[in-house]
């Protein structure tokens, strides 16, 4: 049996583990051991994707929680150790590009555990972001990396990268897509809401460029309440822009439009319902360019570069500069466009946990 100890900390984490937890189950010869780092704690940020998804509870629960980059990353290695010490696993499979990555990759390479990456390769070609800085070096120690898109290998092949470790696989994320689109399609979400197919724009913002300053911040409010004059504008809250909408005393100025719905962080169906069937996504999330491309719906993508540049050549995705004349010019433009098609990028196709399975038997257990 191979022994894997299977990391998930944040939210973009828990679509990516789901189909790997499955096919690494269903194989009969893997013994897969699925540790939460408790990045993410909130009932709507993690608990709810397990049921979601059907995602097996947790063997282990690090309960990190939330503090600086450098407190977190030190919880997570600090709790982390003593587990890859305890089971002495083949292999540790990291996923994304969060700091609960970085850090149990770091902890598995120094203890000699080779650690298996998947969504590997991906840039921005911006350290300023944090998860930049969590890609490069989880790529850098990892013994397999498993890639979504073609421009993931090119960057690994540009940094030395041994052709042997790279695997261009598909995306993981969308086989969480492709599996639940039709249980997502029998969601209540838009009449709960009393929204109409197509007659609202769905937001969600959660980078730190964008809501951890009061001047980024601001335009992109700005953009939105003129979008709520013609549009309903659907925003489940990250917990983060929560806290710095408060903060910055935001929260009234948006609270008196009422067709700017803040709602909770959505469970993963009904999102998948709410992205389906929205008239545009705006968006700073990473997973969200991808399924948008795969949906078919025109996603504004409110940063100044994207590492998922297929989403761009080949899905729905356009960056935009976050201020609010760029929001507002992009949003005309999708006005007057013809309806953007669904796409299928190579290899996203709903397969990829199995052939990240194939190719993890294959390598076998440590010699
Ligand atoms: C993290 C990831 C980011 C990813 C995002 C997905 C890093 C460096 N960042 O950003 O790459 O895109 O998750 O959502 O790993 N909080 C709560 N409840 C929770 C979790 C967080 O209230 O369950 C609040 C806390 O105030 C916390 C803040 O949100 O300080 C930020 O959380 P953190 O995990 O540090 O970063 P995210 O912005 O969530
Ligand atoms: N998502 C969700 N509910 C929400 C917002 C996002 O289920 O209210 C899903 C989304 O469909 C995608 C994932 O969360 O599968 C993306 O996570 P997030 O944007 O937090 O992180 P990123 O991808 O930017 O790292």
């Amino acid at each position: 049996m191979l022994k894997v100890i299977c990391v998930c900390g944040a939210r973009p984490n828990f679509m990516k583990i789901a189909p790997l937890m499955r096919v690494f189950r269903e194989s009969g010869r893997m013994q897969p051991i699925l540790v939460h780092t408790g990045q993410h704690y909130d009932e709507r940020m993690s608990r709810l994707f397990f049921r979601d998804l059907g995602i097996p509870a947790p063997d282990v629960d690090l309960e990190v929680g939330s503090g600086s980059h450098a407190v977190q990353t030190a919880e997570v290695m600090k709790r982390f150790e003593p587990l890859c010490l305890e089971h002495r696993p083949d292999w540790v499979i990291v996923v994304g590009d969060v700091n609960s990555t970085i850090a149990c990759a770091l902890v598995a390479a120094k203890l000699g555990i080779r650690v298996a990456h998947v969504e590997a390769g991906l840039r921005s070609f911006d350290r300023s972001m944090p998860e930049e800085i969590n890609r490069v070096l989880t790529d850098a120690i990892s013994d397999l990396l498993f890639v979504t898109e073609p421009s993931g290998v090119e960057n690994l092949r540009r940094e030395g990268v041994p052709e042997e470790r790279v695997h261009l696989v598909g995306n993981v994320m969308i086989d969480t897509l492709l599996a639940n689109r039709e249980r997502a399609a029998a969601s209540t979400i838009l009449q709960d809401l009393g929204l109409r197919r197509r007659g609202y724009d769905l937001v969600t913002l959660h980078r730190p460029s964008n809501v951890d300053d009061s001047a980024a911040l601001g335009p992109i409010l700005d953009a939105l309440l003129e979008v709520a004059g013609v549009r309903d504008v659907v925003f489940p809250i990250h917990p983060r822009t929560r806290k710095n909408l408060a903060a910055f005393g935001f929260e009234e100025r948006i609270g008196r439009q009422s067709r700017i719905r803040l709602i909770e962080p959505q469970g993963y169906l009904d999102f998948l319902k709410l992205m389906s069937d929205a008239h545009a996504v705006l968006t700073d999330s990473g997973g969200v360019q991808e399924e948008t491309t795969i949906l078919g719906v025109p996603c504004l993508t409110l940063r100044h570069n994207t590492e998922r540049p297929i989403t761009l050549t080949e899905g729905t995705n356009r960056l935009v500069a976050p201020t609010k004349q760029g929001i507002l010019d992009a949003l005309a433009a999708v006005d007057g466009a013809a309806g953007a098609a669904p796409r299928m990028p190579i290899l996203w196709d709903g397969r990829a946990a199995e052939r990240i399975r194939e190719v993890l038997l294959s390598a076998g257990a440590r010699s």
